[in-house]
């Protein structure tokens, strides 16, 4: 019995659906970031802005994570994301730099 959980349990990890919970970061924009990054509310740069984008680009994109983590102005701690990974917000910013080139 203990070793058919331990065997469960070892095929959960390497199932690829474990791999898949992770959101991709159009998800993560479209159900988080686009509720302000859509329409530039509070000032928060647009999607495929590239004018408001190109001098954040710049920063690179560990740096922009490390602001959307901790928040800055109006932009709240992980963009309200909460249950958001690093890899996730991550993925989110590359999605909106990638369209606002
Ligand atoms: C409540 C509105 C709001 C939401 C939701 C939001 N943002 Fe923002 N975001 C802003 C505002 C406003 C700024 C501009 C802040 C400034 O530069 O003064 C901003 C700026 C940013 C920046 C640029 C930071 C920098 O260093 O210049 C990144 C990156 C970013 N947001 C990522 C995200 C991500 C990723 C999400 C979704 C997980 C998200 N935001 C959700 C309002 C929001």
């Amino acid at each position: 019995m203990k070793k058919t959980l331990l065997i469960a349990a070892a095929t959960l990890m390497l199932s690829p659906a474990a791999a898949m919970a992770e959101r991709s970061g159009e998800e993560v924009y479209n159900t988080k970031c686009s509720v302000c990054h859509a329409a530039g509310v509070a000032g928060a740069p647009k999607l495929g802005d590239a004018a408001a984008w190109a001098p954040r680009a710049e920063k690179g994109v560990d740096a922009l994570l490390a602001t959307a983590i901790s928040g800055i102005n109006a932009m709240p701690p992980k963009g309200t994301c909460m249950d958001c990974s690093d890899t996730e917000l991550k993925s989110a910013i590359q999605y909106m730099l990638d369209a606002s080139k």
